[in-house]
């Protein structure tokens, strides 16, 4: 998709769809679009007043026009001036495309919303976003595609202020990297397990490191074997499909701040002998979304050139059953040295994750660390579909990506992580077990984490319930720019506004 930024009357702009706004409680303020209700000869404003066009939000009409720039003008409800934010624009934008694809058209416009209150770089950046994310799907394995998935071919931008251009058109570009690599996040989430190995994932992260000139290293087997890392080697002992402790480094700038992401990256998850139930375990190839999320967010810090520092480690392995799986009661060792007694090894990712954050630490010295994981059903029962859990050893970080989530509608909401959680975790054997009960499930798994994350700043991310869409949730939840099904790309942007939120 082209994406230019005009300064232009939205009448005079050459398009088959234009796209105009209206608020459902300000049907008399229409100078955002007066010029071009007037080339109409008043035909929006008699809409409005015949009671047509109300303004509410999701309510849309199509007009065709003549002699004038835009072939059509698509008139969109906005809702209450009291309910618009920046995420009403992404919605608009996502459903506008979907319309325009819909009748067959490949270019749209839009005009720009900073005079709704907004600022212009977010306004553009929630418009690119929108349309973007709206019109993905996953087809790649279906004969027949259901549409083009690129149908707008063209997007303009128009705005009367020549002062805005600049940042319209910097946010115009911010969206388009952000959308195209949770796009990307959503289609590595989406490959099945078959497609997608613990060796596939790094030879994509190695095409990612390339393109972007970041620096990669990729552990096998042996070399983890070297490091120590028994926990993680035991997760992956049950598969042929070997591990990979894939680490990429974006150095964006010599004096800024240093964040290391962690992602889980179970490229499947069969529970291993504490086997899941059949229903439980069909999504499971997107277990390792959390590492999806990573290398999609780096890739967009190093698109963007973000001035900081960024170290993303993604754990990458299969946790089966075979006649080599690790077992219940089993004690691995892991590479901090502390020793883990298993009592159910559908509990994988936090040791993944326990030796990926010891590696970090040992290797880089960071200004914070964050872990990303589709890690504990319990987050669905705590936080629902909607909403991440985030729990850490430090409030700077746990509000930096509060406000990291509000900005780009990836919301997160903390749980309490309290001292006493670390007891559920007691062994009579070993150092730790790896799972402390039913009660608290999300937070014991981080109370688990916390013993493994070095005493730096460091936050957990659990997107257990946020990376994967199922229909039925989706059936009465009007989101226009989420897919109604599969991977969300869920915690690409909200690693990239986080990460963002260093730079000095
Ligand atoms: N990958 C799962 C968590 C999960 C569940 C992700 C549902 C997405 C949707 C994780 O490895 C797991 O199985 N966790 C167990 C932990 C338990 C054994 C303590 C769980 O949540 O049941
Ligand atoms: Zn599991
Ligand atoms: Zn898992």
């Amino acid at each position: 998709m082209e994406i230019s930024v005009l300064n232009e009357a939205l009448e005079k702009i050459d398009t088959a769809v234009m796209v105009i706004t209206v608020f459902e409680d300000d049907l008399q303020n229409i100078s955002h679009i007066q010029s071009l209700n007037e080339a109409m000869g008043g035909k929006i404003t008699h809409l409005i007043e015949s009671g047509e066009v109300k303004g509410k939000y999701r309510e849309f009409t199509l007009l065709h026009t003549e002699n004038m720039g835009p072939q059509r003008v698509l008139v969109m409800g906005l809702g209450k001036r009291k309910d618009f934010n920046t995420d009403k624009i992404r919605s608009i934008a996502a459903s506008s495309a979907r319309y325009v694809r819909r009748i067959n058209a490949h270019e749209m416009a839009i005009h720009d919303f900073s005079s709704f209150g907004v600022e212009p770089s977010d306004s553009a950046c929630a418009i690119s976003e929108g349309i973007i994310l709206g019109q993905y799907r996953f087809e790649k394995y279906k004969e027949k595609k259901k549409a083009d998935i690129d149908a707008i071919k063209t997007l303009k931008i128009a705005t009367l202020e020549s002062e805005r251009l600049d940042y319209l058109r910097q946010g115009a570009e911010t969206g388009c990297v952000l959308a195209k690599s949770t796009n990307f996040v959503r289609d590595l989430v989406n490959e099945p397990a078959c497609f997608m190995t613990p060796t596939i994932f790094a030879e994509v992260a190695t095409q990612i490191a390339q393109e972007n000139n970041l620096k990669l290293t990729v552990l096998d087997t042996a070399e983890m074997e070297k490091e120590g890392m028994g926990a993680l080697l035991g997760v992956a002992k049950g598969s042929v499909e070997p591990p990979k402790l894939v680490v990429l480094e974006y150095n964006g700038n010599p004096n800024g701040k240093r964040i290391g992401i962690v992602g889980k990256g179970v490229t499947f998850d069969s529970g291993g002998y504490d086997i899941k139930p059949s229903n439980s375990m069909y999504r499971m190839y997107g277990d390792m979304a959390g590492a999806a999320a990573t290398l999609g967010a780096i890739s967009a810090i190093a698109q963007q050139k973000l001035p900081v520092n960024v170290v993303g480690v993604m754990a990458l392995a299969e946790n089966l059953v075979s006649e080599r799986a690790y077992k219940p009661g089993d004690i691995l060792k892991s590479m901090s040295g502390k020793t883990i007694e298993i009592l159910n090894t559908d509990a994988e990712g936090r040791l993944l994750l326990a030796d990926a954050m010891t590696y970090i630490r040992k290797y880089h010295q960071l200004d914070a660390l964050v872990d990303i994981a589709t890690l504990t059903g319990a987050a669905i029962i705590a936080l629902g579909r909607f909403i991440s859990a985030i729990l850490g050893n430090n409030k700077d970080l746990i509000q930096r990506m509060f406000q990291a989530g509000e900005g780009c509608a990836e919301r997160v909401w903390e749980l309490p992580l309290y001292d006493e959680f670390r007891s559920q975790l007691v062994s009579d054997v070993a150092d730790i077990e790896n799972i402390g009960g039913r009660s608290g499930g999300t937070i014991t798994a981080a109370a688990f984490l916390k013993e493994f994350a070095g005493d730096g700043p460091w936050i957990h991310v659990d997107i257990a319930g946020t990376s994967m869409m199922e229909e039925e949730i989706m059936r009465y939840v009007k989101n226009p720019y989420l897919p109604k099904e599969g991977g969300t790309g869920t915690g690409t942007r909200l690693l990239y506004h986080f990460v963002k939120s260093f730079i000095e």
